[in-house]
């Protein structure tokens, strides 16, 4: 009994930590103080979400923080996820420094008993007490409510649900993983209402998001909303009065949501379930990390590929400034002088270096261009290159190397300027330093893998077996490797699937009445039987009943789930399923014009629409290409699957044959020799060469080829040497030996255009899709980098 009772004792302790002079850890009144020198002195929120109190950020120095509070057993400062500090520039001493709510209502932070770091300001005649609230928002009011500051008001780099980022406020990063103090990426309502990423540089700024040649309605942004907020919501929607919205792929009930502006320059939407567990990207702003300015400094090239992540190299020549930070840059290794005699020039190819051009030359002869750079005693080189789709070449002379990268897709390269002397050493190899991806990125959690995933598929993350082509097979092979991963209850599997909201389990009834028996069919494929149905709230649906094996409930409800997740304009979205009995069915949104197969034989779309689609199903498949988030193949790119809505945008439909990488663990290659479909699949699948999203990009290219051309690539094909290659030869050999591309048009072209279409923009869908379908993939350009080159052109035509 007396064990008992001490025991007693003791849990009333640690459940209320005594506090110096406070109450209790739910709040501060005034004249008391939490002292840094007591790791208990804390304010807690009321449902224990959030801890409020001293954060050491490194030896012997200390920030007033907001984290989310941690299961004891983990609770270490080095794990603590921060969501503000009040004086993350200025950190205070770790003796006699202290948060004092003074008898003014002011509430300060003093360091080290001596000066005052970070106040508030405010003034009250009244009592005032300082609570952390549920939201996460700290709050210093009057016994009447009345709020005198709140934490939410000045936010540092993180976003909490319900917390706006308004015309007066800015979140800016943390200058790296490990160093709380600003750093030089900012998130802000620009004068024009848009909202923009700044780089914020030692040397240099800019903004990089979106990208600054786009105009705010070109970029899907308005203008004409002036109240500039922008808000997470707790199911994980990101909207902002511009019109910009980010929604996470988990979309729904989660406990635990933030939006945070990283120190690599990307804004992430992370989330999870509890206190404790890892945090998951479910969604960022920025998909081609190298867009990203300033990441590695003056004078280097950025490049990034998925499997590794993002590099920075030194261009020959310079070497890198500070090895433990890459915003330094690199420096050069030899003078030059602006001498004409005593510098020459040393080629870079398919290299960008954006912005500090000392102006723009149009139609400019290599000589030209050489002659003007020379004469400018600034000038660190050129950029010389061409507008897809025109014959004629202009000059960029630079004068700074900034935001560099590589880009296959570029049409121009670099010209550096180097001095004469010395150019034979600027042909030594560069040095590549690997950067990483920001630390706390795990892969997409997913609700039923998770944790119980044994050795053999730690590295696998399956995807999207529920459509398309082989994905019985596919799912046979899931199930084999995932038994025993089931989810503990079915009631949570329900809770889980119901959290999702808009996202619907519907029963076998409800769809078998929706298609009034299964009775108007819409499609066939070797996965299923898709028909046309109308749903109890009158939303047109296309609903596939999946044939063949039964795939346990457990996993089917989990691929299905991820499906849904997946929301972009240019995806189909799904909007539930059925899994009752040995049914499984799937229900997406009806595509009133059907698939670009069946509207490619019937001759309605021109040009026009031949361009926009290529550009729409280049974004959806980017979108599910993106790093960091889940990486998805789609691995049957082909017109049937590419579906088309009533103003004839594209959506891509059918993510079979798809898995998803967990992120860098896999060498990209051990998956099954699964096979897209004839006509469209890439040679790595013949020749088993590892699999990347380049197979995608190539199956992409033949489909742009059709829709250029108007010839099927499929018609005759037996097994893989056959129309296929030849339709791309044929368009090779005429595209051969002219560097007028234009005069050939009229042969390569659609017939059924009559000479009506704008030769720029076929010719520059010709050359894209041709670059996507280089037998070798690493030839290829990736899909990112495909859309930036279709819109650059049209960046190009509004200038
Ligand atoms: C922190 O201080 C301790 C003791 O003074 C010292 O040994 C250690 O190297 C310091 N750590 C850093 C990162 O400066
Ligand atoms: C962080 O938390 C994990 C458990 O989630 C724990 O194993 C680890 O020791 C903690 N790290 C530190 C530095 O305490
Ligand atoms: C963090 O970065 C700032 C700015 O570069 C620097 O002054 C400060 O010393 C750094 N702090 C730590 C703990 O490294
Ligand atoms: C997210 O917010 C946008 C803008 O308010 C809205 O159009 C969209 O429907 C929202 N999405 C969901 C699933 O609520
Ligand atoms: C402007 O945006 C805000 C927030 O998104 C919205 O509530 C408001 O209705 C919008 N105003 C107009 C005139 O569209
Ligand atoms: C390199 O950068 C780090 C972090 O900003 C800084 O602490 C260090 O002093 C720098 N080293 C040199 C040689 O400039
Ligand atoms: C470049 O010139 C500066 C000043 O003239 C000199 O200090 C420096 O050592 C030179 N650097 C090299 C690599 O020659
Ligand atoms: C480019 O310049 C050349 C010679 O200066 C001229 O003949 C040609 O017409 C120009 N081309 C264009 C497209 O302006």
């Amino acid at each position: 009994m007396g064990t008992l009772f001490l025991i007693f004792l003791l849990s009333l302790a640690i459940h209320s930590p005594p506090s110096s002079s406070t109450s209790d850890s739910l709040s501060l009144s005034r004249g008391s103080s939490l002292s840094v020198e007591k790791p208990e002195d804390v304010l807690v929120s009321a449902d224990g979400v959030f801890t409020a109190g001293f954060h050491q950020v490194g030896n012997n120095s200390f920030c007033f923080a907001i984290w989310f509070t941690e299961p004891s057993s983990s609770d270490h400062y080095q794990n603590r996820t921060i969501v503000w500090m009040a004086n993350r520039d200025q950190p205070v001493n770790g003796k006699r420094s202290k948060l004092s709510l003074l008898q003014n209502g002011n509430l300060i932070l003093s360091d080290a008993g001596q000066s005052n770091v970070w106040a508030t300001t405010t003034t009250s005649l009244s009592p005032v007490h300082l609570t952390l609230q549920n939201s996460g928002n700290l709050v210093l009011q009057k016994s009447d409510h009345f709020v005198l500051w709140q934490s939410f008001e000045f936010p540092t780099d993180t976003l909490l649900p319900h917390q706006p980022l308004t015309r007066n406020t800015i979140l800016v990063s943390m200058r790296s993983q490990s160093n709380f103090s600003s750093g030089f990426y900012k998130l802000f309502f620009d004068n024009d209402n848009l909202l923009r990423l700044l780089y914020d540089g030692l040397q240099t700024s800019s903004v990089y998001w979106f990208e600054p040649w786009l105009a705010g309605q070109d970029a899907g942004r308005s203008t004409d909303n002036s109240s500039r907020i922008a808000v997470l919501d707790s199911l994980g929607n990101f909207t902002s009065s511009d019109k910009y919205t980010l929604m996470a792929a988990d979309y729904g009930a989660k406990s635990q949501r933030r939006l945070t502006v990283d120190s690599d320059g990307n804004v992430r939407l992370y989330s999870r379930k509890k206190p404790g567990d890892k945090w998951a990207v479910s969604g960022q702003v920025i998909s081609d990390p190298c867009k990203i300015h300033g990441v590695c400094g003056v004078n280097s090239v950025c490049s990034y590929d998925p499997g590794h992540g993002r590099k920075c190299s030194c261009i020959p020549g310079y070497s890198l400034i500070n090895h433990t930070d890459w915003n330094y840059g690199c420096e050069p290794q030899y003078n030059y002088t602006c001498t004409k005699g005593e510098s020459t020039f040393f080629k870079l190819s398919k290299l960008e270096f954006f912005g500090y051009d000392y102006g723009y030359f149009t139609n400019y002869t290599y000589e030209d261009c050489e002659n003007l750079c020379l004469k400018l005693c600034n000038c660190k080189g050129f950029q010389y290159s061409r507008i897809p789709g025109r014959p004629t070449y202009s000059c960029y002379p630079k004068t700074v190397l900034l935001n560099g990268y590589r880009s296959p897709s570029f049409f121009g390269d670099l010209y550096l300027r180097v001095p004469k002397n010395h150019l034979l050493s600027y042909q030594k190899p560069q040095e590549e330093y690997r950067l990483n991806c920001i630390g706390t990125v795990v892969g997409l959690d997913r609700n039923y893998v998770k944790t119980s995933v044994t050795g053999s598929v730690k590295f696998l993350l399956w995807f999207a077996c529920g459509v398309g082509g082989f994905e019985i097979i596919c799912i046979l092979l899931v199930l084999g490797l995932l038994r025993g991963t089931r989810p503990n209850s079915n009631e949570d599997m329900q809770g889980y699937v119901l959290a999702a909201t808009g996202f619907k389990r519907f029963s076998y009834g409800e769809l078998k009445k929706a298609t009034r028996g299964f009775s108007e069919e819409i499609g066939r494929g070797a996965g299923g039987i898709v028909y046309k149905g109308v749903l109890a709230d009158q939303r047109v649906a296309a609903i596939k009943m999946l044939n063949g094996a039964d795939p346990g409930e457990a996993e089917f409800l989990g691929e299905a789930n991820t499906i849904g997740k997946l929301n972009h304009m240019h995806l189909i979205e799904m909007w539930g399923f059925c899994s009752e009995g040995k049914h499984r069915l799937l229900v997406y949104e009806y595509m009133e014009h059907g698939s670009l197969a069946q509207n490619l034989s019937s001759n309605v779309l021109d040009w026009e629409k031949r361009f926009e689609i290529a550009v729409g199903t280049a974004k959806g498949l980017a979108y599910l290409h993106e790093e960091c988030l889940e990486w998805v193949l789609h691995c049957d790119v082909k017109p049937q699957n590419i579906l088309l809505d009533s103003n004839y945008q594209p959506k891509v439909a059918d993510f079979g044959l798809s898995k998803l990488f967990n992120r860098g663990g896999l060498k990209n290659s051990s998956f099954s020799r699964i096979r897209g479909t004839r006509g469209y699949i890439a040679p790595e699948w013949v020749y088993n060469l590892p699999i990347t999203s380049k197979v995608d990009v190539y199956s992409y290219g033949i489909v742009v080829l059709e829709m250029v051309t108007g010839k099927n690539p499929t018609i005759g094909v037996d097994a893989i040497d056959g129309e296929q290659r030849r339709l791309i030869m044929w368009v090779r050999e005429k595209v051969n030996g002219t560097t007028d591309i234009a005069s050939r048009m009229g042969e390569i072209i659609d017939p059924s255009f009559e000479g009506n279409y704008d030769v720029k923009k076929m010719e520059i869908l010709l050359e894209v899709a041709l670059h996507c379908v280089e037998e070798d993939k690493d030839a290829r350009p990736t899909m990112s980098q495909v859309v930036e080159t279709l819109l650059q052109l049209e960046k190009d035509e509004s200038q």
